[in-house]
């Protein structure tokens, strides 16, 4: 009897655990906390489902409980046997046509918010980006407004926004769960699905696919802004001064190392063909590499040993490593590139 009570007391306080447990997760990073059109629709789905079986568990539960206590075995009555109802067509037509309904209730929404999420009617008027998922980095090039930026990607709050998705290596998923649902980025074929943001903000993104050792780094941002603030981001980010002099004299001969040696790989300005991150916007980036903090100290650290931030990342031994003074100097000139004053900030404390 005390084990019997012991358990339960384990269950209940494991289900009050849940319950509190349920409320964490971050801000803007989770899929309970709906800010975009495709991730209201799928919670407004779960609620649904959750509700029918919660519904269903308690007629059980309710059932059960009555059968148990009403033809328990009574002293005296050992040998008694209660009425047989099987072939009862009443009660088969019941618990058949029951469950038929619930899939109904759940079927039509799903079915219906499936068609409406994979609905592009309106793609060729709409914003296009084109996302490059990369080991362990990701790539947005606005084709029309020739435009290129990775890992934060701005976009106007209220309106549909087509994503064409692929990766240049593995497979990579798309998921920024406060938005909408995931979408794989395949190297052969191009997946499309459409998101909108309802309300401003920084919005986090994770691969959600294993892709390697530095799966669990490939963050990114969705960087929601009023539609005026967008178009303002795209001005500056098209007329970006390509020749501009750095201000200070270590950002000035960062400059010219970073020209000789990492526009190999990296751009600044549109460069659609780079095989490495656009830096355009650098010294506005949410993060560094994803997941560390942008501050100067991180830069150089990256420069000189990227392996250590990112293991298997692909700078790692494709690149003459500078020397400390010169990657202090690089870091200087990167973290000075902001070529707009609309920034993660602007989108955060529109809030
Ligand atoms: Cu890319 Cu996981």
């Amino acid at each position: 009897m005390k084990g019997w009570m012991g358990k339960v007391r384990a269950l209940f306080w494991l289900s009050i655990l849940s319950i509190v447990l349920s409320g964490c997760g971050k801000e803007n990073l989770s899929a309970f906390l709906p800010k975009g059109y495709g991730a209201q629709v799928s919670l407004d789905i779960i609620f649904i489902s959750l509700a029918v079986m919660v519904f269903v568990f308690i007629v059980v539960m309710i059932i059960y409980t009555f059968v148990l206590v009403k033809f328990r075995q009574k002293k005296g009555q050992e040998d008694f046997v209660p009425k047989q109802t099987e072939g009862n067509k009443a009660l088969e037509v019941v618990w058949t046509v029951i469950p038929i309904l619930l899939l109904i209730i759940i079927a039509v929404p799903t079915i219906a918010a499936t068609y409406d999420l994979a609905d592009e009617s309106d793609k060729a008027d709409s914003l296009n980006i084109s996302v490059t998922g990369n080991q362990y980095w990701w790539h947005f090039n606005y084709g029309e407004e020739e435009i290129q930026t990775s890992q934060d990607m701005y976009i106007p709050v209220g309106e549909k926004v087509y994503l064409n998705m692929m990766s240049s290596d593995v497979l990579h998923s798309f998921w920024v769960p406060s938005i909408s649902g995931k979408m794989d980025t395949n190297p052969e074929n191009e997946n499309t699905m459409y998101i909108e943001a309802l309300e401003e903000g920084v919005y986090w993104g994770k691969c959600a696919e294993l892709c390697g050792p530095s799966h669990s780094l490939m963050d990114f941002k969705i960087v929601a802004v009023s539609p005026e603030e967008y178009q303002q981001w795209v001005e500056d980010m098209q007329n970006v001064d390509l020749e501009a002099t750095p201000e200070t004299a270590s950002a000035q001969e960062g400059q010219a190392i970073f020209e000789n040696s990492c526009l190999g790989c990296h751009a600044i300005g549109s460069s659609p063909t780079a095989v490495g991150p656009n830096l355009t916007n650098f010294g506005d980036r949410t993060k560094l590499a994803g997941v560390e903090d942008l501050t100067h100290e991180n830069v150089v650290n990256w420069i000189l040993n990227p392996e250590k931030m990112k293991p298997g990342n692909k700078m790692t031994g494709n690149y003459t490593v500078p020397s400390e003074e010169e990657a202090e100097k690089i870091a200087d000139y990167l973290l000075q590139l902001k070529p707009s004053d609309v920034t993660p900030e602007t989108a955060s404390s529109n809030n």
